[in-house]
């Protein structure tokens, strides 16, 4: 089961999107499952920003305002960034909150939070939605974004798009063996 689980999960991208409601229960179950990630000296650094509804739209607009003002001439970019949130069902901001203390480096909580990411990665599949962790953008500094409460010591590492879709089963994509990624020593 948990095997299928990790070899089924994907990146399903907001074209792919049906634009079905994700209840708040369900929402809630994913976040739940992103608490239980290991983290060092318990700082629990993930911090999550729930984006729903009106917020969807704003958060294309915001998208394309602000690459327009680097690459407005790149037509097709900027219609995927405007019209993705508006295709999902959510889309949560995924921020590592670094410490006070500093009392582990910073690698390893972002390490954490990836692990967090990948729990509600996986429980979203489980509860067979899609989902996909998009990278950053450079040209959008989400601290602009009107409403969100955002800590000085915390740092935006990417959206998180969740939507209902049709999923299909198919073949598992390419992925290298286990003698090319791992050295086995027993002496
Ligand atoms: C930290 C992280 C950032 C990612 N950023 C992007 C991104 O900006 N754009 C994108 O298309 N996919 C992004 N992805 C998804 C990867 O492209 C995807 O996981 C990879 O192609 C493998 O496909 P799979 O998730 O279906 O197994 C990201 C994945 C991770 C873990």
């Amino acid at each position: 089961m948990l095997k299928k689980l990790i070899k089924t999960r994907r990146s399903v991208f907001p074209a792919q999107y049906t634009q079905g409601d994700i209840p708040e229960h369900d929402l809630l179950e994913v976040l739940e499952s992103g608490r239980w990630a290991p983290n060092h000296r318990k700082t629990e650094p993930w911090r999550y920003k729930v984006l729903t509804g009106a917020a969807l739209d704003r958060l294309g607009d915001f998208m394309a305002t602000a690459y327009s003002k680097v690459d407005g001439h790149k037509k097709f970019k900027l219609k995927k960034l405007r019209e993705n949130p508006s295709k999902s069902s959510a889309v949560i901001l995924i921020f590592m909150h670094r410490d006070e203390k500093e009392s582990v480096p910073e690698w390893e909580e972002i390490a954490a939070v990836a692990m967090s990411v990948q729990n509600m990665w996986l429980t979203t599949h489980n509860l067979g939605y899609g989902c996909y962790w998009s990278s950053p953008k450079p040209f959008a500094n989400m601290s602009d974004f009107k409403g969100l409460k955002i800590e000085d010591n915390e740092r935006f590492l990417g959206f998180f798009y969740m939507g209902t879709y049709t999923m299909e089963s198919q073949d598992l994509p390419e992925r290298k063996s286990i003698e090319e990624m791992v050295q086995f020593l027993n002496h």
